[in-house]
């Protein structure tokens, strides 16, 4: 028989703050996710040269990400890829803790420290080279 204990109410485990999506007009697909699906609309900052609009889902959100220039991060994954999921972030309970395990797990780092995100929260992204393709970035409470 299996045992399981209570979760421990001072931890609050990890879990998807959000999903970026890279889009090539915000104004043409926000209706979209707001209007059709119902996603509230959430105010965001921009970050990293991109226009942002957040849409709530439950705990999580989808950040919709339009390029404000072609030089932009964004900007230069659309012309390579096209529109598409940029980029998982996951909350963390210790984003230092976090990236510590991760540079000794030898995971490659976008950030070597963390940085202030579109939510105002501490991020940093892990290099896709090190996790099997996908763009993770880390988000503290
Ligand atoms: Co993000």
């Amino acid at each position: 028989m299996s045992h399981q204990t209570a979760p421990d109410p001072t931890r609050r485990g990890t879990r998807i703050a959000h999903i970026g999506v890279a889009v090539p007009s915000l104004d043409e697909i926000l209706p979209f996710y707001r209007d059709v699906l119902g996603m509230p609309e959430t105010p965001l900052d921009d970050a990293d040269g991109a226009r942002i609009a957040g849409l709530v889902v439950g705990e999580s959100l989808v950040e919709l990400l339009e390029a404000a220039t072609p030089e932009s991060p964004i900007g230069k994954y659309v012309a390579k890829r096209g529109p598409g999921i940029h980029h998982i972030c996951f909350n963390v309970d210790d984003l230092d803790g976090a990236l510590a395990r991760c540079r000794a797990a030898g995971i490659r780092l976008i950030d070597e420290t963390p940085r202030i995100g579109a939510e105002g929260k501490r991020i940093a992204f892990l290099h896709p080279s090190a996790t099997a393709g996908v763009l993770i970035e880390l988000s503290e409470y």
